[in-house]
């Protein structure tokens, strides 16, 4: 492994029901770098996203974090799915604090943790709601405050945003982007939308289907900059990367 590399795959291959679904995976990321994968429908992301947290196995070649084999999921890795995945019987703050208890955690530090954390995505005075009684947006919220409540040290997301208005979307997006930058959080991020890949991702994969394959790798060097959605180099890196998905539709 190159020193700095947290996430290697490496020759990555799967089959479903005797078909390649994915290819020959190969990328690495750094620590504190975050990544998106934007794809067609059914090309594989999220079982690549799975691949990597350790809850699918691949048929060939490897998933290395830290230069060690994933061979099942890991407690410094935290995933958020699409449909938020909160227990609708428990209060924010109780599904907030879930993985800290089953974890043992002791209720000091568990109270202490999940008000830093509900404070963080500022949804502290939704501590005693449901999940029934909540917008699509504080849903996100809380789903996010669960999965970093434990300080994880990568981040797994599968269209965390995709149900949401592009007003919400957007606050979100900026709330994830500080908090990846501040905590340097390793995250890798998939996603449908261009806008949201390339804001969110310091590198950005743009995959084609059937099978999955990974079509090109972008730098995407000035995403961290505080103005960078209104800015030129934000709108050329959206266009390259529709460019490149344009042709692969065309091939
Ligand atoms: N458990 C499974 N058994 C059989 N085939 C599967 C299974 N899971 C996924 N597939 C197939 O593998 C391919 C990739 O699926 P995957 O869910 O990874 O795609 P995706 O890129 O995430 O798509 P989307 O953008 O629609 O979410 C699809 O053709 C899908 O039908
Ligand atoms: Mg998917």
């Amino acid at each position: 492994m190159v020193s700095g590399e947290i996430i290697k795959v490496h020759s990555l291959s799967k089959k479903f029901s005797g078909i390649n679904v994915l290819e020959n995976i190969n990328f690495a990321i750094k620590k504190g770098e975050s990544l998106s994968i934007i794809g067609p429908s059914g090309c594989g992301k999220t079982t690549l996203l799975y691949i990597i947290g350790g809850l699918l196995r691949p048929d060939a070649g490897q998933v290395l974090i830290h230069g060690r084999e994933v061979k099942g999921a890991k407690d410094d890795v935290a995933f958020i799915l699409q449909d938020y995945g909160l227990l609708p019987w428990k209060t924010v703050r109780e599904n907030v604090e879930l993985g800290l208890k089953i974890k043992g955690v002791e209720k000091t530090t568990r109270d202490a943790l999940s008000l830093r954390a509900l404070q963080e995505l500022n949804i502290e005075k939704l501590s005693l709601r449901f999940p029934s009684n909540l917008s699509g947006g504080e849903k996100q919220r809380v789903a996010i405050a669960r999965a970093l409540v434990s300080s994880p040290e990568i981040l797994l997301m599968d269209e965390p945003f995709s149900s949401l208005d592009t007003l919400t979307r957007e606050k979100l997006q900026n709330t994830i982007k500080t908090i990846q930058i501040e905590k340097k959080l390793t995250m890798v991020i998939v996603t449908h939308s261009i806008e949201e890949g390339v804001f969110l991702g310091d590198k950005i994969i743009i995959m084609n289907s059937h099978p999955g394959r990974v079509e090109v790798m972008i730098e995407n060097k000035n995403r961290r900059s505080l103005d960078f959605r209104g800015s030129q180099h934000f709108y050329k890196i959206c266009n390259k990367v529709r460019g490149i998905i344009e042709k692969g539709e065309r091939e």
